[in-house]
């Protein structure tokens, strides 16, 4: 559950407000396909979602990039849409296509969702957690997760990732349905994420994926609020539980969000300058992100000039050094070898400057 008392472990540090022995970074998506072992591994599950639910396999595909990289994180290999699966919504992953949900448009519907039980059907993802943190180097921080209760809403009403147009109408009419909707999510995602920090993570990052979908006022109802909701219930039992929150896209509500959320960091997208990152977030809380996924598989110049310009401009015990999403598959391998060294060596020269480093 927390870190052991021996533990230095530099994402941690980061997210209690310690000064890190040196500056954490992990990336979004790191265990995936721009890696050949993670493909062979999938093949071996058969499927994405054999691959999630075997924990033999998603504790392995967990550790890969730890392996090549020297990372301070790894993130549990699973799904922000496994909770709608354990909800009773049918899923299914199709090559080239992404995910396909069966939908929810009204309060029958919301009604015959399945909370009772929903989190016991994941027991075989805390499986996975207790496997990976028994493997993992002390130093390293094991990160869970789950999608914020709007971005798996959104996936609910939609059915897939590729239209937004009914989850926005639903967001901004805000039938009873919709309030129940992410109700039945936020309370699922709590024990979820309870039972996850129990198994052995150590730290646990919510998704909002679509956040920037959301207009101003509509965010604080719907983003804000659900997501301050799912860190209260998470905390009334995991008291310490130290949390991420990334509200992708939300443009300058991300200063609200860092304010109210209650998180221990922010998650920024590529689109947050890093002016913005350290003048209005990092008096707030710790602040994650952000260099640009296409930055990392163009690699070359543009990518070290991108890091240094993150890594001398914000504080060593504020930041954590992450991508502004996902790794995108075609992303050359040593173009992650490439971004790590460049983050230490940057590192190494601010840490004469600051002092507790
Ligand atoms: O390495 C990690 O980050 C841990 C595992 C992880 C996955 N998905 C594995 C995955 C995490 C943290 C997620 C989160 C997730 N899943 C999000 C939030 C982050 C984001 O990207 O915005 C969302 C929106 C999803 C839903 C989802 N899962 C989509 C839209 C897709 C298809 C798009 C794609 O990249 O293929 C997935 C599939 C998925 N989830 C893959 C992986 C490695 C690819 C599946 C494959 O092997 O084909």
């Amino acid at each position: 559950m927390a870190s052991s008392p021996l533990s230095h472990a530099p994402l941690l540090e980061v997210l209690d407000g310690r000064p890190p022995l040196r500056r954490p970074v992990w990336m979004m998506r790191q265990a995936g396909r721009y890696l050949p072992e993670y493909r062979e591994a999938r093949a071996r599950a058969g499927s994405f979602l054999s691959l999630c639910y075997n924990p033999a396999l998603a504790a392995e595909v967990t550790l890969q990039p730890l392996k090549r990289f020297d990372l301070d994180a790894a993130i549990l290999f699973a799904d922000i849409l496994l909770i709608p699966q354990a909800l009773g919504a049918d899923l299914t992953f199709s090559e080239g296509e992404g995910p396909v949900l069966s939908t929810v448009a009204n309060d029958k519907q919301v009604a015959a969702l399945k909370l009772e039980g929903a989190a016991d059907r994941l027991a075989p993802i805390y499986e996975t957690v207790a496997r990976v943190a028994a493997a993992k180097p002390v130093n390293v921080t094991l990160i869970g997760f789950c999608g914020a209760p709007w971005t798996v809403a959104s996936y609910m009403i939609e059915g897939r990732g590729s239209t937004r147009e009914r989850a926005r109408l639903a967001a901004l009419a805000a039938p009873s349905w919709f309030a129940a909707l992410l109700e039945v999510i936020t309370q699922a995602s709590i024990d979820y994420l309870v039972a996850q920090l129990r198994a052995g993570a150590e730290a646990v990052q919510i998704f909002d994926s679509w956040a920037g979908d959301l207009p101003a006022r509509a965010f604080s109802r719907w983003c804000i609020e659900p997501v301050r909701q799912l860190v209260a219930g998470v905390r009334a039992q995991v008291p310490d539980a130290r949390i991420i929150g990334f509200p992708r896209a939300a443009g300058t509500n991300i200063i609200d969000f860092a304010q109210q959320a209650g998180v221990n960091a922010v998650a920024v997208d590529a689109g947050v300058s890093v002016k913005v990152m350290r003048d209005q977030l990092s008096p707030i809380c710790a602040v994650q992100g952000n260099i640009d996924p296409l930055l990392l598989l163009a690699g070359g110049p543009a990518l070290d000039a991108a890091v240094d310009e993150l890594v001398q401009g914000l504080p060593r015990r504020r930041h954590v050094v992450n991508l502004g999403h996902g790794i995108l598959p075609s992303t050359p391998i040593e173009h992650v070898s490439q971004f790590v060294a460049r983050v230490r060596l940057r590192d190494s020269e601010t840490r004469n400057e600051e002092s507790g480093g």
